[in-house]
């Protein structure tokens, strides 16, 4: 078993390695980000948070969500995506902020709502994780999990097979969530996207 550093470390270098054209590789998942956030219902002024933003792909649509007014903070381990972020622009729609999403420099209940695209399979603590996400929201605040292909597609595209303790699988996510403090309110997967939406309730 690898420790934490040691997991932080591999993640950093698996995407340090795919930064400089994760972009090109998915350039057509704009509309599918765009539609995600849309779920979240943001408003005018809120405050949301990003939680493994690599790139940013999903900074421009949740700023247009919350306004000038609102905050938008887009966290990431990996140096490299959020310099490639800033490269594409992206600094301009949220601040870009080195963190481990499992330990946050933020304070309690500073946010309203969590996107996280693509980082749950990364994560080598998800309850613990899942908990701290739960601690930077307010009590109502909501936690989108999204990915712009579902777990069948992605898999094939991965030439893989989805084992029945696939941590996206509903079955295994809904009771993941509720452990960590969050009650699952939808779950969507199909070819085109996965997208699970859970909320804080105390
Ligand atoms: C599959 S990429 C998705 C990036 C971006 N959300 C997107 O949809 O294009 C996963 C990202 O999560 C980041 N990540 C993985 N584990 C993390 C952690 N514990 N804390 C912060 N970021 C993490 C990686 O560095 C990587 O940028």
């Amino acid at each position: 078993m690898r420790s934490m550093s040691e997991d932080r470390t591999h993640v950093q270098e698996f995407f340090t390695a795919r930064a400089a054209d994760w972009d090109s590789r998915f350039p057509d998942d704009g509309p599918a980000y765009a539609a995600a956030v849309a779920e979240l219902g943001l408003r005018e002024g809120d405050r949301v948070l990003d939680a493994g933003c690599g790139t940013g792909r999903a900074l421009p649509p949740l700023r247009a969500a919350v306004g000038a007014s609102g905050t938008v903070v887009g966290a990431d381990l990996t140096p490299a995506m959020l310099q490639a972020a800033a490269r594409a622009g992206r600094d301009k729609d949220g601040h870009l902020l080195l963190a481990d999403v499992g330990a946050l420099a933020l304070r309690s209940g500073a946010f309203d709502a969590v996107f996280a695209a693509g980082l749950i399979a990364h994560l080598p603590q998800p309850s613990e994780n899942l908990r701290e996400l739960r601690r930077v929201v307010r009590r109502g605040g909501l936690l989108a999990l999204f990915h712009p292909i579902g777990r069948a597609a992605l898999a094939a595209r991965q030439g893989r097979q989805i084992t029945p303790g696939d941590l996206r699988a509903e079955p295994n996510l809904r009771p993941l969530l509720a452990g960590a403090g969050w009650r699952m309110t939808s779950y969507v997967d199909e070819d085109a996207r996965f997208l699970t939406l859970a909320v804080r309730e105390d």
